[in-house]
């Protein structure tokens, strides 16, 4: 089985380059809520000032109600996705313990997209308390502690399932090896509490345990998780890759964003089998969205990614390159870099520093 995903996988991508590497492919784009649109349109215009070889359909995904009563993703955006298997999306709005359940995970969910991936690197000229902070954290991204399975048994008594699957498990660890492998990267580390979760953790330990020896040129380490959370704000230089379950990689992810400056700075990719999304995973922040304040660097980083995922690698540098001149430069920082620039001032720079370099 493991042996079959893996083929597939090698294979998705190889297929994937092929078809994709000529010609204007087409990208679905969910601009999101609150500051989505701002940052989208910013994305936008920077990649259309650098020729990127790409057209964006764009579609909404407010809720609609399916016939079971229940709120969903529109048909018509699932369709974009499905025919494009490559997508960029802004923040959408959860409502918190009440009405539709989170679009970014049904997201997730309905196009099986197993690996999220959260690189976290320092940035010259922007400083925190570490200057040499570059981890990658792939999370599981389909089950776990979101499963989603939760009920109550008895008035005052709920029970939330943590699902671990071999086969979810397995997948994402021998992605994170090959990962690893393929960006000249050294080592993975398995973080988990199998001394706690014994049986759902242990499960998951023991993917990675069998992955790692198809791997024999990647180190592998194994640790706990709160070892890892005291250790990687002690010196994050100690890790590299880490992989782990869905709840522990998204506090995880967020901690190491907080190293490196936030989550307005840091790109994510969440991949599957047939197609990948990109998205930056700040929040929709109301309080500002319309007034052109918002920084657009983590979507416009998660859009980098994308097209190196496309293949599509001279213009991901070009455009990585002018957005970290940018910020190393600290003209044009937003807010919350501590400047005073609007998001069109700070991606104005960009351009112009793509069309300096052509
Ligand atoms: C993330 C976010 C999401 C998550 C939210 C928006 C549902 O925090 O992508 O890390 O919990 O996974
Ligand atoms: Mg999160």
């Amino acid at each position: 089985m493991a042996a079959r995903i893996f083929r597939k996988l090698v294979s998705t991508n190889a297929s994937f380059t092929r078809h994709y590497s000529s010609g204007k492919q087409t990208v679905t784009l969910i601009p999101g809520d609150g500051i989505g649109p701002e940052i989208s349109a910013a994305v936008q215009k920077i990649f259309a000032i650098a020729e990127v070889p790409i057209e964006w359909e764009s579609v909404d995904v407010t809720p609609v109600r399916y016939p079971d009563g229940k709120f969903g993703i529109p048909q018509a955006a699932i369709d974009s996705v499905n025919k494009n298997k490559v997508g960029l999306k802004g923040p959408l709005m959860t409502p918190v313990g009440k009405g539709h359940r989170s679009l970014n995970l049904a997201l997730r969910k309905e196009f099986n997209l197993y690996a999220n991936v959260r690189p976290c690197r320092s940035l010259e000229g922007y400083e925190t308390l570490y200057d040499n902070v570059d981890v990658v954290t792939i999370r599981e991204n389909t089950e776990g502690e979101y499963s989603g399975i939760e009920h109550e048994i008895v008035e005052g008594v709920v029970q939330s399932i943590k699902l671990i699957t071999e086969e979810a498990s397995r997948r994402v660890a021998e992605f994170a090896f090959q990962y690893t492998k393929d960006n000249g990267r050294h080592k993975v580390t398995a973080v988990h509490k199998a001394n706690i979760m014994r049986m759902s953790d242990g499960l998951f330990l023991h993917c990675c345990r069998e992955a790692a020896e198809k791997f024999p040129e990647v180190k592998f380490e194994e640790k706990y998780l709160d070892t890892v959370c005291l250790n990687m704000v002690q010196d994050p230089n100690q890790y590299d890759v880490l992989v782990m379950p869905n709840l522990y990689g998204d506090i995880l992810s967020d901690m190491c964003a907080g190293l490196v400056g936030g989550l307005g700075l840091t790109p994510s990719g969440n991949i599957g089998l047939n197609g990948a999304l990109f998205e930056s995973v700040h929040g929709t922040a109301p309080d500002i969205a319309g007034q052109d304040k918002a920084n657009p660097t983590a979507l416009l980083l998660s859009a980098v990614m994308m097209l190196r995922y496309m293949k599509l690698n001279k213009y991901a540098d070009v455009i990585e390159q002018a957005c970290f001149n940018t910020i190393k430069e600290g003209k044009f920082l937003t807010g919350d870099l501590g400047g005073k620039a609007k998001c069109s001032e700070f991606t104005d720079e960009i351009c112009q520093k793509i069309a300096a370099s052509k």
